[in-house]
């Protein structure tokens, strides 16, 4: 049984706004997301009822104080466009040494993984339902980030699309402006000519350096998820991306 996630929004109206209105041309960079309709099931309904308040953070003009946030100091990774939050989740539990902003614009997404977060209890997990430009341009500090994920972002295949893709300047530079000095940002795509813009788009963003020759290879600790078995299964390559701040 699923049901239309207006019934979230007239009690919570803010989920049903994920961004900004009044973004000024400088600001938007990139347009990164299509909005699905959204159905939702019957659990995810209940997730946001019972754990928006304590695990998802609203979108605010003003800097977070992630101390508060988090009740503690751990160094905090954001991970921009988790999908179900298959990965952040066993990510969260099994590297517990870190804090974890998940943001993610689709609605069914975001209340799978509010849903696990809030029964598990995962506390070093915050999300949010807003674009990430617009979260990272407005409520995050620079120098105060430890890492970016940023796990098989939509590849925008047709080349009139290109300028859809996530991983471009000048929205590397503030990945870059957000990061404390040997923060990474972490990308792994099975779209081999959006893996070459990768690699090259971060090798000229500001103050970032690659540690490897080319491509880095894959982190033991990163979780295999439905779009790399979907990449897999069509025998792409799936290529990973690893930079540091120098
Ligand atoms: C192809 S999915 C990958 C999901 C997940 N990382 C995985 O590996 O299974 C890319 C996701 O990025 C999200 N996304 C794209 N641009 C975004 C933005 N500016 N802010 C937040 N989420 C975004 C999309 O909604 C989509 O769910």
């Amino acid at each position: 049984m699923k049901e239309k996630a207006q019934s979230i929004y007239s009690e919570y109206p803010e989920l049903a706004i994920v961004e900004k209105k009044d973004n000024s041309e400088e600001k938007r960079e990139v347009h990164s997301f299509v909005l699905r309709t959204n159905k939702l099931h019957t659990f995810q309904l209940e997730a946001v009822k019972n754990y928006y308040e304590h695990y998802s953070i609203r979108y605010k003009e003003e800097l977070l104080d992630f101390k508060k946030v988090f009740n503690n100091d751990k160094p905090v990774v954001i991970e921009i466009g988790f999908g179900t939050g298959e990965s952040t989740s066993r990510i969260a539990r099994e590297r517990d040494q870190y804090n974890y902003l998940a943001i993610e614009v689709f609605l069914n997404g975001y209340t799978k993984l509010l849903s696990v977060v809030g029964d598990e209890k995962i506390e070093n997990v915050r999300l949010m339902r807003f674009d990430a430009v617009a979260v990272l341009n407005d409520m995050i500090k620079d120098n105060s980030i430890a890492g970016f994920h940023i796990f098989f972002a939509d590849p925008w295949p047709k080349k009139k699309h290109h300028k859809r893709r996530l991983i471009q300047l000048p929205f590397t530079n503030l990945l870059s402006k957000k990061l404390i000095k040997g923060g990474y940002i972490y990308c792994v795509t099975d779209w081999s000519d959006y893996a070459d813009q990768m690699l090259s788009v971060l090798s000229n963003t500001d103050n970032m350096k690659n540690p490897y020759d080319g491509f880095a290879p894959s982190r033991e600790w990163r979780p295999k998820t439905k779009y790399e078995r979907r990449g897999v299964n069509l025998d792409y390559t799936i290529n990973e991306i690893w930079f540091e701040k120098k």
